[in-house]
């Protein structure tokens, strides 16, 4: 192991909360598995099939001192523009597989944004932001393309609006119903996802749209690509007060 690398684990692992729970541990140890050796081609591979990802970074347009995290941000490929676009906006990660924190490590080193962007270890259906990133809620929260590998994504989605500032949005980029596509495409395109551990949601823009509306938050949600992918946002009612300048 060389210095740079043994510092980047260093790193990482100050920050890697120990998990809750057995169950989750082994969740964790699967992605870290299924993510071990995808994961040195992932940003070149997925940038031909994670569609929409470059829609969801323009929609997010956080002001200047508001914070941005992403559930589930596997390499940083995302967060790494949000930062470069949004230089004073506070940018944060979370995701379950070590592995992918790593890469993501790695990368942030590479491109001289480790003081920028706060990776974590955590759960997306339980994860406590407090103790993880010192903070309650953020002004904008995303999911790109995880929750279709979050077995109780809904869940997830729900922990991320209790996460959600006031005024703030939620933003959710992932695989569609191909609505307006063949047949045999969409049976080919889900075959090969299961092969990923990748389950696109039928009902996600239902389920989240009924979850968002008990809690007072109002959801758009539209195809993008045919029905390729399913793009949802979600915004909280208030006026917009960067959590650090709140007295
Ligand atoms: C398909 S990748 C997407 C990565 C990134 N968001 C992107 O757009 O490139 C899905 C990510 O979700 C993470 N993940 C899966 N289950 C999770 C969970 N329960 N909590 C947090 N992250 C999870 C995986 O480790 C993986 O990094």
């Amino acid at each position: 192991m060389t210095v740079q690398q043994f510092m980047v684990v260093s790193i990482y692992t100050l920050r890697a909360p120990k998990m809750e729970n057995t169950a989750t541990a082994l969740i964790a140890n699967s992605m870290d598995q299924h993510y071990r050796y995808q994961r040195l081609v992932y940003d070149k591979t997925r940038q031909y099939f994670l569609i929409g990802r470059q829609h969801l970074i323009d929609e997010l347009k956080p002001l200047a001192g508001q914070s941005v995290l992403e559930i589930g941000c596997g390499t940083a490929w995302n967060l790494i523009k949000v930062a470069n676009r949004h230089p004073e906006a506070d940018v944060f990660g979370i995701d379950l597989s070590r592995t992918m924190l790593q890469t993501a490590s790695q990368s942030l080193r590479r491109k001289g944004l480790q003081q920028r962007i706060v990776l974590s270890q955590g759960d997306a259906t339980s994860f406590d932001a407090r103790a993880t990133f010192g903070r309650d809620y953020f002004d904008r929260i995303f999911f790109s393309y995880s929750l279709s590998m979050i077995p109780d994504w809904s869940r997830s989605f729900e922990h991320a609006l209790d996460m959600l500032a006031s005024g703030g949005t939620l933003h959710v980029v992932d695989f569609g119903q191909c609505e307006e596509l063949s047949n045999v495409f969409k049976r080919s395109l889900f075959a090969f996802l299961a092969h990923y551990k990748v389950t696109p949601r039928g009902d996600l823009p239902e389920l989240a749209a009924s979850i968002a509306k008990q809690k007072g938050f109002a959801t758009k949600a539209r195809n993008l690509h045919y029905g390729y992918t399913s793009y949802i946002s979600v915004t909280a009612p208030g006026n917009c007060i960067p959590e650090t300048r709140l007295p």
